[in-house]
Parts: structure tokens; sequence; C-alpha cells
């Protein structure tokens, strides 16, 4: 499994998935999510109301699938990541688990490409020097026989830094 680092918009991604940072209620905000529901049209939000009304929406640390709608992918991966509360209420686990869920997610639908934004890393605070360190531990604990490629898409250059840093370590 390949990992590679890109800066710039996850939209633009030709991968077979790519995972939006959502919130519980996939309800659609600002941010990525923002992004790819605009970029993506309006089918991906009629998904999300659909698994609300179906599942309730999507519990911290875990993640749903919706298509990609207009956004040149096979599918989306919606995960939750957890807002930052200072460390100490499983945050780090909570966003291993949403990188770890969302890789399941994909290889069980036999996808081989996936691209994935700094989760949690915006408005929900998690400080972004520690959830790169998260982001690549989880994703290179991964062993998959399916897929082949990871990309992580940096919009700032911040999180550009740190993930070039830490990969190349
Ligand atoms: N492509 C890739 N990354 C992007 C893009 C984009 N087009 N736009 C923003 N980002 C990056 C930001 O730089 C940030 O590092 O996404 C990262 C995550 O930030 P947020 O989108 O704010 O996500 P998060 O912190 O997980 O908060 C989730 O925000 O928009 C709402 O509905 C969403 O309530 C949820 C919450």
């Amino acid at each position: 499994m390949e990992l590679q680092l890109v800066k710039g918009d996850i939209t633009q991604m030709h991968v077979d998935a790519i995972v939006n940072a959502a919130n519980s209620g996939l309800m659609g905000g600002g941010g990525v999510d923002g992004a790819i529901h605009r970029a993506g049209g309006p089918e991906i939000m009629n998904e999300c109301s659909l698994i609300r009304e179906q599942e309730g929406g999507c519990p911290t640390g875990e993640a749903v699938m919706t298509t990609g709608g207009l956004l040149p992918v096979k599918k989306l991966i919606h995960t939750v990541g957890p807002i930052w509360k200072g460390g100490n209420n499983g945050e780090k686990d909570k966003l291993t688990a949403c990188y770890i869920n969302s890789l399941k997610l994909a290889e069980s639908q036999h996808l081989q490409t996936i691209a994935f934004p700094n989760i949690s890393t915006g408005v929900y605070g998690y400080p972004k020097e520690e959830a790169a360190q998260v982001a690549i531990n989880a994703v290179k604990s991964f062993k998959s026989k399916v897929l082949t490629k990871v990309v992580f898409v940096c919009y700032d250059d911040e999180n550009y830094q740190f993930y070039q840093q830490f990969l190349s370590e």
C-alpha cells in the first residue's frame, strides 16, 4: 500500500474513494465537508438524509458510505472526527478509529485508492501535529491486500509541513 502526500483540494482527486470530515448528523457544514457537498451536488445530501433517517447518523469514529455524486470517484466515505477537548477524552482513539473504519469500509467495497483530508484539524480543533501523527500511524498499521494507494490531502501549509516531516521519518 503506497502512501502519498498531496497539497490541495480533495474534491479534485481522482481516486476510488474520497473521505469526508463530516458531523454525526451528516448535515453538511463548512470546511472540507462544505467543499465536497458543493462539488458533488445535492444527491450526496439526499443519501446522507436517508442514512440519518435509517441509522440516526454516524457516531464519532465511525464511517458511512454514499456515492460521490458529481465527483470523479466511485464512493464517498463520511467519517466523524472527535472534537478536541484537551486530549484526555478519547480523542486519539476516536481519530484513529476514523482512519481505520474508513479503510475497512473502502476495502469491503473492493476499492483500491482512497484520499483522506486532515480529519478534525479544522473547526473540531485537534492540534495538527498530533493529528498528523495519529493519521499516519493508523494508516501504516492497516495491512491491506486490496488497497493499493492512500493519499493524504493537505489543504493548508501547516498540515502539509507536518505530513512531509512525519512521512519522511
Ligand atoms: N480539501 C481538503 N482539505 C480541506 C478542504 C478541501 N477542499 N477544505 C478544508 N480542508 C481542510 C482544513 O484545512 C482542515 O485542516 O480540512 C481539515 C479539516 O477541517 P474541517 O473541514 O473544519 O473538519 P473538522 O475539523 O473535522 O470539523 C468537522 O466541520 O464543516 C464541519 O460538517 C463539518 O461539523 C463538521 C466539522
